[in-house]
């Protein structure tokens, strides 16, 4: 049967899966643990949140424990494009004693659906329902994605949130990418602009034209610019739009495959939102919608079920000196996996006041098995060998609270792995110290803790 024909029951099977999400009650989905910067978990104000688990339940947990059913001014999705591939991102090691290692990669994250188009567009249809319940009266939803699925998607946000709420059709062009002899080469996404309803808020933006052979055109009335091209005009925004991608040295890159611009998410923010509206990313990747919002003066939500991204957002955020609350899905003992660490912790009276210094320094972690790593088997001999010369090298993130009250983990100092490796000492000097609680995220993603009570 042809796709068009399977329409109408693949948004019937997604609304009763939807309607049993909804009925069902499930209070633990997710825990909190670890809380950053000057973040707090009040019940009734809201804290920035990086969650890891499936969105469903995420989205579920956001409507039934936060509170927030159509308190979200914003969503942005950038969901996995139906490209059939799955992604991988490089393991970047170093070793004295392997004089050549391998090119590692390690599982990002798949697109690919057992039973094609139909599966992926349950997935999203029974999301998307969701998603509407979680946008506020005068908020937007974008979805990005390119000429895999549009087509369909389109189809199925006019049926869940009407057609008389499509906005626009942002064509996001760009440059980089390959190129076929037996066809045009493809160079854009397409994001789609839906309002909940037609209050929605919008703030338009203006851009430069350039008048024809950049010449003035002298029209009365119409004011006329220059710069190093020629004359223009300044005209409301369009809708095509050409942004680089993320470039192998910008600044921003964090090395996540299908990472997008933050410039592409500033113009959706700058439009659709004010400071201090809600901002939510439901397919978070690397964080680029917190990231954005973040320094807009947003509030934002992110979410990914893959370790591996939650770990990128994490780092970015903590790199940027976001305040965020930290949400893990509870997986009964999965959670529990643990590496090892190897941590020195001394405190020592300070000659020069009449405080204490602590000095907190990670000498070296291994993970609790290979077993479960995301890299292909024939890579772990050198992996193994890795870990016995430089124990330090899969230490992706770690953190030291040396206050731990035994339920959350809320540091005082993060660090964070960069080309240039990892800061492995942290010392701070005070009066009170208590036990000292110390986190350490490997390079797959997988965390572990461990707390060190302090003889005084
Ligand atoms: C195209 S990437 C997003 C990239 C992101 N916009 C960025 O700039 O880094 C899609 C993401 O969706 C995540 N994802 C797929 N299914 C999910 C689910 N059910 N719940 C949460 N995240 C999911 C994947 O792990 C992947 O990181």
């Amino acid at each position: 049967m042809s796709l068009i024909m399977q329409l109408p029951k693949i948004m019937e099977e997604s609304r009763k899966a939807y309607e049993q999400i909804i009925d069902t009650v499930d209070q633990h989905a997710f825990a909190i643990t670890e809380i950053i910067g000057k973040a707090d978990i009040g019940y009734k104000r809201f804290d920035n949140i990086v969650a890891r688990g499936d969105n469903l339940q995420f989205m579920k947990f956001l409507i039934d424990q936060k509170d927030l059913k159509g308190k979200i001014n914003l969503i942005y999705i950038d969901p996995p494009f139906f490209s059939k591939n799955n992604y991988r991102a490089e393991i970047k090691l170093k070793s004295n004693s392997i004089k050549k290692i391998p090119m590692i990669t390690q599982k990002a994250y798949y697109d690919a659906w057992e039973k094609g188009m139909q599966d992926y567009l349950k997935m999203l249809t029974i999301r998307l329902l969701l998603m509407k319940d979680l946008l506020s009266e005068n908020g937007s939803i974008w979805i990005h994605l390119d000429w895999h699925a549009v087509h369909y998607v389109k189809i199925i946000m006019d049926e869940i949130f009407g057609e008389e709420n499509f906005i626009n059709e942002i064509i996001w062009h760009y440059k980089s990418g390959g190129a076929s002899k037996r066809r045009f080469a493809r160079k854009h996404d397409t994001l789609l602009f839906y309002s909940k309803s037609k209050d929605y808020y919008f703030l338009p933006q203006k851009e430069k034209s350039y008048n024809r052979d950049f010449k003035p055109y002298r029209f009365k009335g119409v004011k006329e610019y220059r710069d190093e091209f020629g004359w223009y005009t300044m005209v409301n925004r369009k809708d095509v739009w050409m942004l680089d991608m993320v470039g192998r040295t910008s600044a921003e890159r964090t090395g996540y495959v299908t990472q997008k611009p933050e410039s592409l998410i500033r113009r959706i923010l700058e439009s659709c939102t004010v400071e201090g509206d809600i901002c939510a990313d439901f397919f978070g990747g690397s964080g680029t919608l917190a990231a954005t919002a973040n320094k807009m003066g947003r509030k934002w939500i992110s979410c990914d079920i893959g370790k591996l991204a939650t770990l990128f957002t994490h780092k970015r955020l903590v790199q940027e000196g976001a305040d965020y609350v930290f949400y893990e899905e509870r997986n009964g003992d999965k959670d529990q996996a643990s590496g090892k660490i190897d941590v020195d912790v001394s405190l020592n009276k300070s000659h020069i006041t009449d405080m204490d210094i602590l000095r907190v320094e990670l000498k070296g972690y291994r993970p609790e098995s290979l077993d479960d790593i995301p890299v292909e088997p024939k890579y772990l001999p050198v992996i193994e060998k890795i870990i016995e010369d430089d124990p330090l090298q899969f230490v992706a993130y770690w953190s030291v609270d040396y206050n731990y009250q035994g339920d959350i983990n809320r540091p005082d100092a993060c660090f964070c792995k960069d080309n240039k490796g990892i800061e492995t000492v942290y010392e701070t000097i005070g009066l009170e110290f208590g036990d000292v609680g110390i986190k350490v995220v490997d390079i797959f993603g997988n965390s572990s803790f461990t707390v060190v009570k302090i003889m005084k």
